[in-house]
């Protein structure tokens, strides 16, 4: 318990410092003046304790920052919207059709990325009720894909691309680790049918805690890592964009950012190579309100779930979903943020992690190794060690 009294001055003070979300701890007191303070000046309060951002941040050297934009120019923001050929699939499959799986099978439909999408979740009635309301639309939207849903995991027989977003999600308070147990029970029997249905899928997990049922999946289909990925970093990259934009004033389209690590707590966002207009962080912004991005970025997931109080985000993981579905469908190209098993880059293995990598037709074709500062690096290896700990594996 915390037990402050939050007075209009401390919220005047985060702001000055460059927050723009202000953590309220169980016990805290808040006073209508404050209250009324942060609705003025523009700061959110949240109920807290959110996830704590792991201390990444730049070494400050700008030399180096420089030597590393000349040596590979072009990895911090992947092209979008590449008018390659893209490939169109003769199935989607998405196991949970909740909000995120909602959304994602309503964003595949409308980008006619597959003949057929299949929607499965075990609450009746709910996938073949969203199928059907997405079929609705097709007089509007001339879309061509047609969506089934319904209860039966069997149903992602013959998938090209299978999205795993079932599972509990978090209530406030609770850290995405809190469902490993509850989870991964969910991904075994996921994976069981996807083993016997669509033994060639590739399989992107959105299931919380994402790195750990990323390694659940591994284990448990036996498919290569090249097939089995998760989604996180392409989500709490937006996430953190968009930090640096309202911070700096700018739209998140200016900025060019990513984060790797974990999806939580160890989260790595990157500020040493991030980039607003072209030019470092710190042509725009103080260290304080730097920090207070990272923060922002690592908090993102927690804050829209302090906000609902039941439930998660659903929206940006959608699209975040869609982003890695579309650079394997030839969509889009460059390196973005991925979860996959590592085997020697970044000097880690055995664990899965956010790094940048290529996506393919046949899913993951290469990670990209970045020099990253001394400090990032550690990071990496943080995130490594808590993922390796909390699956009771040796480090
Ligand atoms: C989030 C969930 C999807 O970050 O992990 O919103």
């Amino acid at each position: 318990m915390s037990g402050r009294v939050v007075g209009s001055e401390l919220i005047e003070d985060a702001r000055q410092r460059g927050r723009i979300v202000f953590e309220i701890l169980p016990g805290d007191i808040v006073t209508d003046v404050a209250r009324e303070t942060a609705a003025r000046i523009g700061i959110r309060l949240v109920d807290g304790p959110l996830e704590k951002a792991a201390p990444v941040g730049s070494d400050g050297n700008t030399f180096m920052r420089r030597g590393l934009y000349r040596r590979s120019a072009k990895w911090v923001a992947p092209a979008r919207n590449v008018k390659a050929k893209a490939r169109r699939f003769s199935k989607i499959a998405l196991i949970g059709a909740g909000g995120v799986g909602g959304n994602i099978a309503h964003l595949a439909a409308m980008a006619d990325m597959a003949d057929e999408i299949a929607l499965i979740d075990i609450a009746p009635g709910l996938a073949a009720a969203t199928a059907l309301d997405l079929n609705h639309t097709g007089g509007i939207t001339g879309t061509k894909a047609r969506c089934i849903g319904g209860e039966n995991l069997a149903m992602v027989s013959g998938a090209d691309v299978i999205v795993v977003t079932a599972g509990r999600a978090r209530s406030p308070g609770m850290t995405r680790a809190d469902l490993i147990e509850t989870n991964a029970r969910v991904i075994r029997s996921a994976a069981e049918a996807i083993r016997t249905g669509a033994p060639e899928a590739i399989v992107i997990v959105v299931t919380n805690p994402l790195d750990e049922m990323t390694v659940e999946m591994l284990r448990a289909t036996g498919f290569p890592r090249e097939r089995v990925l998760g989604m996180a970093g392409t989500l709490d990259s937006s996430r953190f964009r968009n930090a640096l934009a309202m911070a700096a004033g700018v739209t998140p389209a200016d900025v060019q950012a990513i984060t790797l690590g974990s999806h939580g707590e160890e989260m790595a966002p990157i500020t040493s190579l991030a980039k607003i207009k072209g030019r470092g962080l710190d042509k725009f912004l103080s260290q304080e309100q730097i920090d207070a991005c990272v923060k922002d970025a690592v908090t993102g997931g927690g804050q829209v779930v302090a906000l609902k109080k039941s439930g998660s985000a659903t929206i940006a993981p959608a699209h975040s979903t869609i982003e890695l579905i579309d650079h394997i469908r030839g969509a889009r190209s460059g390196p973005i943020p991925v979860s996959v098993m590592l085997e020697g880059e970044y000097g880690i293995s055995d664990v899965v992690l956010g790094v940048p990598a290529h996506l393919g037709r046949s899913g993951m074709i290469s990670v990209e190794e970045l020099r990253l500062t001394d400090d990032e690096q550690q990071a990496l290896n943080t995130a490594a060690d808590a993922i390796r700990k909390r699956l009771g594996m040796n480090s």
